[in-house]
């Protein structure tokens, strides 16, 4: 079992990573002193949840599946059934599940009697690299994703890479996109060698990044934002398909998305050609797709997936992205929407 620390002071918690990490809830809901537990969870995981044991009292509470789930109408549901149940100020609310359920249950537990300690049991690739990690929580509106949540830092994350073994060939996919944007980040970005390292060494080397990261920055006014490498452009292409339809994943949007940012990066003259090699092997070796969908190429879609990236959370009223460069990756602001409808013109060109 590998443990990862993340340094917040007295808000300190650490991710256990490896096969079984889930036999630790107990004691790490020991930790929190709480008498009752408020277990939430969907459908889809529900196969592990006879293995899931908080050690006190609980009650389960199985949310609707997929992105769905994640809405203002979900936690008001939550909660009124947290409060039915009794849960006081002093329990706990554990999230087992992907990033849709710790983003809610974490949400949910950050406003229920004005925050009630919670701990994340991630059971997908993509949570346990990223989403159960770091304390953003949040649900969807109409009007965007994640536009309605609070920082509310779990009080521990245990990554079971056993549980991963029952995952979805595209969960996979989408796990293996969010890992390969730490193959270019920190002092010695790794490349390609992330993806040959085994699976709970892998998942750990990414928590471990992810966790320095939100040590120095827990609130996302600085270094942090680096976390959204290649986010920009997935983010346009999930709300395109969103809206127009469409079949991709976070994971597939963001490997497509890693691609943009060097090319955009080389258009900016901040990288040359063997860097954007560099990318590409890395997309190869974790085998995700670098094309830009079919359905998103050509001018009037490029104008639209400017429009998306415009709105940015990154965005100040301008074209901001993570991109590439001679001292690493960094937020760069005031991109010309020309070089980014040129990049994306030059991605519709590949096959
Ligand atoms: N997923 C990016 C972050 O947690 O900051």
């Amino acid at each position: 079992m590998i443990v990862v620390p993340v340094e917040l002071g007295g808000r300190s918690y650490d991710v256990v990573v490896g096969p079984g990490a889930r036999k630790l809830l107990g004691r790490m809901v020991a930790g929190t002193g709480a008498r009752r537990a408020a277990l939430v969870t969907q459908q889809s995981v529900a196969g592990w949840l006879a293995e899931i044991d908080p050690g006190v009292p609980f009650e389960v509470f199985v949310v609707e599946d997929g992105e769905a789930a994640k809405s203002m109408a979900t936690v008001e549901r939550l909660c009124r059934r947290f409060a039915a149940s009794g849960l006081a100020r002093s329990d706990a609310v554990v999230a087992v599940g992907g990033g849709v359920v710790t983003d809610l249950a974490g949400f949910a537990a950050s406003v229920f009697h004005r925050g009630v300690a919670c701990l994340n049991v991630a059971t997908s690739l993509l949570g346990q690299v990223d989403a159960a990690i770091g304390g953003k929580t949040g649900v969807n509106l109409p009007e965007g994703k994640n536009l309605v949540g609070s920082f509310w830092q779990p009080r521990a994350v245990l990554c079971d890479t056993e549980v991963l073994r029952t995952l979805p060939v595209r969960e996979w996919a989408c796990g293996r996109g969010e890992m390969a944007k730490y193959a270019f980040l920190g002092e010695e970005p790794m490349g390609a060698a992330l993806a040959d390292m085994p699976l709970e060494e892998q998942v750990a080397t990414c928590v471990r990044l992810k966790a320095a990261f939100v040590s120095e920055d827990e609130r996302e006014s600085g270094a942090r934002a680096l976390l959204n490498y290649g986010h920009t452009l997935a983010h346009a292409l999930e709300a395109a398909a969103f809206d127009r339809g469409g079949d991709l994943r976070h994971g597939e949007a963001v490997a497509i998305g890693l691609v943009f940012a060097a090319l955009l990066a080389r258009r900016l003259g901040r990288i040359d050609d063997r860097r954007v090699d560099e990318h590409r092997a890395v997309l190869a070796a974790f085998e995700l797709p670098a094309a830009l969908p079919s359905e998103r190429r050509g001018s009037q879609e490029a104008e639209r997936l400017v429009d998306f990236m415009a709105r940015d959370k990154k965005a100040a009223h301008d074209l901001t992205f993570v991109l590439d460069g001679q001292g690493g990756v960094e937020v760069v602001h005031g991109v010309e929407r020309g070089d980014v409808l040129a990049t994306l013109a030059e991605m519709g060109e590949e096959r």
